[in-house]
């Protein structure tokens, strides 16, 4: 129980550089309060004393605005920070080293009691202030969830997501698929760090579509140019149409 105290104690140290002396990390951090408080729930929970467990669990909301369940298995050395409005649901498992900051849910979708409803956070996890992760899935090693996030799906190790509904940052692979789409003549617009959302994709997918059709079409009128037909009269001269302009608008 001490040991872990300390552990605690000093992971906050490292990790806030607001903190001045252990001291005050022990007596004005409500972090550390709710894991003391959880301790003594999830303990009473293991032994089936489900009340005694829920009622540590409130008292320890009633004191620092964190609710945890006690059916919920924390790791060690978890940073809790500011913590106001922290909500961590019965079947959520948060790994060792993983910070938390003051509006994060780990919350479910169903209502199906036994079955695993609340996200796992594997090591290191970072979730950002106001972050709502919702499901019984896993959010790798070392990934960050931005701050107001909803994440709704799995988040692979290291992977950073941001937005709602939250997709996964990855601007060094956009950037490799633009250049290539560009050596080839031809911008992959459908290709964007948007792609999680259905609306965005469904535009995208259009002015790729558009993007080729005029391709083509200024291909048929050239061969019909070369062999000596001249469609001047039937056909208006092409308009400023910009789908990269569109395209970024939908991003
Ligand atoms: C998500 C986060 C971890 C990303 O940090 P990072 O890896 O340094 O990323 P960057 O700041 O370089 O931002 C990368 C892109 O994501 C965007 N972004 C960053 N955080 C975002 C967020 N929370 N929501 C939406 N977009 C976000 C940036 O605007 C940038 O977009 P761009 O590439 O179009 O310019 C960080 O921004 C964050 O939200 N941390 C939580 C901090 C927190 O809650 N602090 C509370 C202290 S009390």
């Amino acid at each position: 129980m001490f040991s872990r105290l300390r552990e605690d104690l000093a992971s906050v140290r490292e990790r806030d550089p607001a903190a001045r002396s252990t001291l005050e990390v022990l007596t004005c951090y409500p972090g550390i309060h709710a894991l003391m408080f959880h301790r003594l729930a999830h303990g009473a929970w293991r032994r089936g004393w489900f009340l005694v467990g829920r009622f540590a669990s409130h008292i320890g909301r009633l004191l620092t605005g964190i609710e945890i369940h006690p059916g919920a298995r924390i790791g060690r050395r978890v940073f809790i920070d500011h913590g106001m409005g922290v909500v961590i649901g019965e079947t959520a498992e948060i790994g060792d080293d993983c910070t938390i900051y003051q509006g994060v849910t780990l919350g479910g979708t169903s209502l199906y009691r036994g079955t695993k409803r609340h996200p796992t956070l594997g090591r290191g996890v970072v979730v950002g202030a106001g972050a709502k992760v919702l499901g019984g899935f896993t959010v790798g090693d070392g990934a960050k969830v931005g701050s107001n996030a909803v994440v709704v799906k799995p988040v692979p190790a290291g992977a950073t997501a941001v937005g709602n509904p939250a997709r996964i940052l990855d601007s060094e692979r956009d950037a490799a698929r633009e250049q290539k789409a560009e050596q080839i003549g031809f911008s992959a617009y459908g290709v964007t760090r948007d792609m999680d959302d259905p609306v965005a994709k469904a535009l995208h997918g259009l002015l790729d579509h558009s993007v080729e059709t005029d391709r083509r079409l200024q291909a048929i009128l050239a061969r019909l140019e070369a062999a000596g037909i001249k469609l001047d009269d039937t056909v208006a001269p092409s308009d400023d149409f910009d789908p990269g302009r569109l395209s970024r608008m939908v991003d």
